[in-house]
């Protein structure tokens, strides 16, 4: 499996997922409290790939600290800089010397996938088809690159269409031979400006190309939405184990798989419903309520709060006497309130370092 390179894009401007994206980097969001770049990087690990391409946005920071050379997960990672998000074919176009004519997995970061991507990429270097695409059926595929199958064969891939196609969308990972290059470089630059891949595959085909797919055995999710990001994060919790390495006090309730971090005190009359994961040197304080679909990070305060599906950052409190649902709180931020109305639930999506009063 050596010979394959993995090639890993983190660029883009995260633009739908503001304001969280106007301090991080996208890719660098918790989903479970396991930054979203990770899920694609430990697929590509698994798969036995030890040189890996990262593609760089103009917002990087995270994630050259998180996974540095590569050598403490025991493979090899270069950084390639995209300043401009030019689209997923230029992000390909301008990996060109780190791929080095070998055949590769492009994993768009901010896809994620149950799915064995080993698997697939023994059938790929088995099969050695030009490329290997991965569908998942989707409701609204007028977001996605579709792909039209007849007779069990690829016939068309549109990018975006604007009417139905088909509802085979493209999920975020591709299999290539460098046999893509020489279309890559007859694209012109699309509606958004983009070269993009999903007409590369297309050009590919139409040359005689051999294009074979492989339909998402368990789930894909593009996180390009915060609701999405929600999603996603109800997806992986759904898996999660029971482990407890923090503090509980008597009279705690927990029920369902809750995993708490170290340091991490949970105050009586506190209630975790899981799944739901709490990380390091975090405070559940007297009478919360954590629950189900909740991914608290570490140095978070929840204090006379109930939550529930939502996704709490590093170093936030929230202290609001209140129910937050359906919500994502950005790093550093305080949500507090003073006064003494008790609405049915709140919905926020806040950046870093932000003060909410209620
Ligand atoms: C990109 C691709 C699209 C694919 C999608 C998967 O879309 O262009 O074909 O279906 O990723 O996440 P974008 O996220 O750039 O809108």
């Amino acid at each position: 499996m050596s010979r394959l390179k993995g090639l890993l894009l983190a660029g883009g401007h995260g633009t739908r997922l503001r304001p969280l994206t106007y301090t991080g980097n996208k890719h660098m969001l918790p989903i479970a409290n396991k930054p979203m770049l990770m899920y694609g990087f430990d697929h590509l690990r698994a798969t036995g790939i030890t040189d890996i391409g990262i593609v760089l946005g103009p917002l990087h920071e995270g994630i050259k600290d998180a996974l540095g050379d590569g050598s403490k997960f025991h493979v090899k990672i270069t950084y390639i800089d995209q300043p401009d998000p030019k689209g997923i074919a230029h992000a390909v176009l301008i990996s060109k010397d780190f791929l080095e004519n070998e055949p590769f997995i492009v994993y768009l970061g901010d896809n994620l996938l149950k799915e064995s991507i080993p698997k697939l990429a023994e059938e790929f270097i088995a099969s050695k088809p030009d490329a290997m695409v991965v569908l998942a059926r989707v409701k609204d595929p007028g977001r996605f690159g579709v792909v039209k199958i007849e007779d069990g064969k690829i016939t068309k891939l549109v990018e975006k269409p604007k009417q139905f196609v088909s509802d085979y969308a493209l999920a975020g990972v591709y299999f290539f031979q460098p046999s893509v290059f020489p279309v890559i470089e007859t694209l012109r630059p699309s509606g958004r400006n983009e070269l993009e891949i999903t007409e590369a595959i297309q050009g590919l085909l139409q040359r005689g190309g051999l294009i074979t797919f492989h339909e998402v055995s368990g789930w894909w999710k593009d996180t390009g939405r915060p609701e999405d990001i929600l999603e996603a994060n109800q997806l992986v919790l759904r898996d999660l184990k029971s482990s407890m390495r923090g503090k509980l006090d008597e009279g705690v309730s927990v029920s369902g798989s809750v995993e708490i971090g170290e340091g991490t005190h949970v105050h009586k009359g506190a209630t975790i419903r899981g799944p739901a994961v709490i990380g390091d040197n975090s405070e559940i304080g007297p009478g919360a309520y954590v629950g189900p679909y909740t991914s608290i990070g570490s140095y978070v305060k929840i204090l006379g709060t109930e939550i529930e599906n939502s996704i709490v950052l590093d170093g936030s409190i929230i202290d609001c006497h209140d129910r937050v649902v359906d919500s994502i709180i950005g790093r550093n931020s305080q949500i507090r309130s003073n006064g003494t109305q008790r609405p049915s639930g709140r919905r926020f999506v806040v950046g870093e370092s932000t003060y909410v009063s209620l």
